[in-house]
């Protein structure tokens, strides 16, 4: 008797969502948004015009993944990745689309999961180290011509070749995993990143260089699965 109940104890127990434990894995899925809080510095271009309030970054949506391994009970590591980023760069000064880039945006964060007694809510907060890869930059052709007007050429002689610096900067980020049964999951999660990265624009006669601190809000959406 007392062995029968001690077995229906420990089905109903299992029959309900755990709040991570050390060893689990955790893979999550679902659409990610990076969303920049630009500040640029301005941009000289050899000393003929400046552009006072340099550029502005637009947003993007693509497909995020995230894998995290429960080292305790509390503590978790978790990588970031997604479907490469693209943003349209524009001046802020002149109703032009200076060019565009791709990113890669790998964050690797230490998660603290707090002990609220809760089994199915389970948030967390985490501080981790992003590295931003820029690549297939493109200077515009819109860009060129503006280019091609300040340096005093005749139209269709400039043509740029823009090149952004890779950015390594620390990364914070909170959120909340929803058990809807033992192994999936639904999650919210907000980072915060800074990445900041200096834009060269290469012509023929003249470099210009300025500092575009791109520090994006990150928001995830995603399903997840516990194993
Ligand atoms: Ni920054």
């Amino acid at each position: 008797m007392k062995y029968k109940a001690l077995l229906a104890l420990a089905c109903l127990i299992s029959s309900h969502a755990n709040a991570h434990k050390a060893g689990d894995w955790i893979i999550k899925a679902g659409p990610i948004s990076v969303q920049p809080s630009v500040d640029s510095d301005p941009i000289d271009v050899a000393g003929l015009q400046t552009f006072e309030n340099g550029v502005d970054v637009d947003n993007d949506v693509q497909l995020g993944l995230t894998g995290t391994y429960m080292l305790t009970d509390r503590w978790g590591i978790e990588l970031l990745a997604a479907s490469p980023f693209s943003h349209d760069i524009e001046l802020e000064d002149a109703p032009v689309t200076a060019g565009d880039t791709k990113h890669l945006p790998p964050t690797l964060s230490l998660q603290y999961y707090p002990d609220f007694g809760s089994d199915t809510f389970i948030p967390f907060v985490g501080l981790g180290l992003n590295h931003t890869v820029f690549f297939e930059e493109d200077a515009s052709a819109d860009l060129n011509l503006a280019l091609d007007d300040i340096l005093s050429q005749p139209a269709g002689t400039t043509d740029a070749t823009l090149d952004l610096d890779n950015s390594t900067g620390i990364a914070a980020q909170i959120g909340l995993d929803y058990m809807i049964s033992e192994n999936i999951l639904i999650n919210g999660t907000i980072w915060w990143i800074d990445i900041d990265t200096q834009a060269n624009i290469y012509t023929a006669d003249a470099t210009v260089n300025f500092d575009v601190d791109i520090d994006p809000f990150v928001y995830f959406l995603s399903v997840g699965y516990r194993f």
